[in-house]
């Protein structure tokens, strides 16, 4: 069967693409943030997935204010990059699992969780950003990858608990395809950061650490922060970390077994107008 080795978390700040793309990473400026992500690319060599299931939101890419699915499955072989404001980025198109994610979305639908199917999607930075910081530049990405996008740009988007629920029917659906496969799951976006309104430029350093701390640690009572919470202490766009609990449900203590292990952790400000949030956390159920 297929299993689920790992959960990485990373903000997508569109800045780190363009650094990484003009071949900025050793200026002063980011310089340490690229430090932060060394030992992850470490592990992810040491620790290569078949499929990376990753979760991430769409920013009026793909979806428009026409079509606003809170939780859609991309099922295509293959997904084309594509980006606002600067344009496409020069990095290798994804190649997803159309198998193994038809029957994701068989499974979680089945298990009352109504899926958005997607047959053809454009991805953007929310999917890019976090693996080029994990992959660095490559012709090819390592893996295939199923993009899963969730709404946090129109209100309203779902609950932080409906999110932990939906990790938990991920991981049983992944465990239910009859293949060994390999499987990580990423939760993308975050952590504070506000890009509009008088609040703009709002970065909290101090809930951004709870939140990690209570990521790890009791990610059920996480779970329960309602939105407006999220909204007060972490900015406008800060909502964008309930995809993170979606990761962290479908590691194997939200089904009964032993919590993960924390393999790596980093935050960092300042990254453009948005505080940078890392976790990898290694699956022992
Ligand atoms: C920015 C955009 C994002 O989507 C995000 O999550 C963080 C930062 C930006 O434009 O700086
Ligand atoms: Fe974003």
């Amino acid at each position: 069967m297929a299993r689920i080795s790992a959960s990485v978390y990373s903000s997508h700040i569109p800045a780190i693409g363009v650094a990484i793309d003009q071949n900025k990473t050793q200026e002063p400026y980011w310089a340490p943030l690229f430090q932060g992500f060394e030992a992850s690319r470490e592990w992810l060599k040491d620790n290569p997935p078949d499929v990376v299931f990753l979760v991430y939101n769409d920013h009026a890419t793909a979806f428009s204010l026409d079509i606003i699915p809170t939780f859609a499955i991309g099922t295509a072989p293959r997904f084309e990059v594509a980006d606002e404001g600067w344009g496409p980025r020069p990095v290798p198109d994804v190649v997803g699992h159309p198998e193994f994610a038809s029957h994701i979305a068989q499974a979680v639908i089945e298990d009352e969780f109504d899926l958005t199917i997607v047959n053809h999607m454009d991805v953007d930075h929310g999917l890019t950003v976090p693996l080029s910081l994990m992959c660095g530049k490559v012709d090819a990405w390592p893996f295939q990858i199923i993009p899963f996008a969730v709404n946090v740009v129109q209100y309203p988007a779902p609950l932080g608990r409906r999110c932990y629920r939906l990790g938990q029917a991920i991981r049983r659906a992944v465990e239910s395809f009859d293949e060994p496969l390999n499987v990580q799951i990423w939760g993308t976006g975050g952590m504070s950061h506000q890009l509009q309104g008088p609040r703009a430029g709002l970065i909290n350093r101090e809930f951004d650490n709870a939140f990690l701390d209570r990521l790890i640690a009791d990610p059920e009572d996480l779970a329960q922060m309602p939105h407006i919470e999220y909204i007060r202490e972490a900015g406008s766009e800060g909502i964008e970390l309930v995809m993170w609990l979606i990761a962290r449900g479908a590691m194997g203590d939200g089904a009964g077994g032993p919590a993960p292990r924390v393999v790596h952790r980093f935050y960092h400000v300042p990254a453009s107008n948005t505080a940078l949030g890392h976790l990898i956390l290694e699956d022992k159920g």
